[in-house]
């Protein structure tokens, strides 16, 4: 079902049909309309960069977002103009309702786009349902091609599983499917151009990612990192018929082999030249919020919620928080006491 023939519901809407509540914006004139929220921490894979091998010492369930925890965010959050969720973890697929939040974000007023960063593994599970939700997107993350790297870098087996998603992804009438590659050096760099070779025939974006400095092996000061401008020098040189397009907030670079379906893009998340043009919120699956990906300090909205707090209250606490942001991720890092050890509770 496409999203533009759901019924939508709630958020109180003024005669002229616009939110009555203001937006989230901050003094560097950004406005936020783009929530990111970790549903989950737990992973059935263990990526050498995320998760230490027996995994992390994980919390209790409740003391994660519930499932009516969430609707109450994502539905305050499209009050105050979000556009666009994304549900992240961990994994997202892990969670058993997740298809019941997509509907939901899907059916509220002033929601556009709904979508999912996930490693792949379950996506045959669930695909038709989210097909008929209206799900917008699909990122999947996927850094090797070969069955020995994959079990290298995730600790488990599961490359044929991932592979055959993406090409069930692909066929679905999901708008939009991108993989998402961390590009290391002494590991991965040798795969740009067969990543970039599959969008000649699928109309698929793959996204080459900087390693960022959250695990607690710190593999980035192993001499693994590879920069963004690096990446597309490299890319640039491997072949003369990839070309610059116009990327996006966090496409920053986008490149199009000519002729291609589909696209190629570089994201500086370390280097975070993309910073200027920020819209995101982020609530960690334990319901902190937070202004910037590298910032670890924040509200706890589940524990507003839970002791009581209105919507009001809610949406006070956010607009505050946004109107404060630091100007880049270097500032928010360098203000934070403490350096985050795992991406699994913020899901990028
Ligand atoms: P699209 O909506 O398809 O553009 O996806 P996205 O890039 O917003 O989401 P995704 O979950 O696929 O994120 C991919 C990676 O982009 C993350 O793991 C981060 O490495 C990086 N990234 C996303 N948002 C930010 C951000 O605000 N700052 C920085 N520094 N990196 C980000
Ligand atoms: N650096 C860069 N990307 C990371 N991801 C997880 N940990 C890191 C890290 N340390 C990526 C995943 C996924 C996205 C949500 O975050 O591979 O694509
Ligand atoms: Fe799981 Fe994603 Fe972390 Fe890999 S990066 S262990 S897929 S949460």
């Amino acid at each position: 079902m496409r999203m533009e023939n759901i019924n939508k519901i709630n958020a109180p809407l003024d005669s002229s049909e616009k939110s009555v509540y203001p937006k989230i914006v901050d003094k560097h004139n950004r406005s936020f309309n783009y929530l990111r929220l970790a549903v989950n921490e737990y992973c059935n894979l263990r990526c050498i960069y995320c998760m230490p091998e027996e995994g992390l010492p994980l919390r209790n369930k409740n003391e994660l977002l519930s499932k009516q925890e969430i609707k109450k965010l994502i539905n305050i959050s499209a009050q105050l103009g979000v556009s666009k969720i994304r549900f992240t973890g961990g994994e997202p697929l892990l969670r058993k309702d997740i298809n019941e939040l997509v509907k939901y974000a899907v059916s509220l007023n002033g929601i556009e786009s709904v979508n999912l960063t996930t490693n792949g593994i379950l996506l045959n599970k669930y695909l038709k349902d989210f097909e008929l939700a209206g799900l917008t997107g699909i990122n999947i993350s996927l850094d090797t091609l070969r069955p020995d790297r994959f079990i290298k870098i995730t600790r488990r087996d599961n490359l044929r599983e991932v592979l055959d998603n993406i090409q069930l992804a692909i066929k679905s009438n999901i708008a939009s499917i991108k993989i998402n590659v961390v590009v290391m050096r002494d590991f991965n760099h040798d795969e740009l151009m067969d990543f970039i070779n599959l969008t000649i025939e699928n109309d698929i974006t793959v996204r080459f990612i900087e390693l960022m400095p959250f695990d607690s092996h710190q593999i980035w000061k192993t001499g693994k990192f590879y920069k963004s401008k690096d990446i597309l020098k490299d890319i640039q040189e491997k072949s003369n018929q990839i070309k610059l397009i116009d990327g996006s907030n966090t496409e920053y670079y986008a490149l199009q082999i000519q002729g291609a379906k589909g696209k190629v893009a570089v994201i500086p998340s370390y280097t975070r030249s993309l910073c200027g043009k920020c819209n995101r919120i982020r609530i960690t699956a334990d319901g902190k919020l937070l202004n910037c990906l590298y910032s670890e300090d924040g509200f706890n909205l589940k524990t507003i919620i839970q002791n009581g707090g209105t919507d009001e209250e809610v949406r006070s606490i956010i607009l505050k928080s946004f109107v404060n942001k630091y100007k880049d991720g270097w500032l928010a890092q360098n203000s934070s006491e403490n350096q985050r050890e795992s991406m699994s509770q913020i899901g990028g």
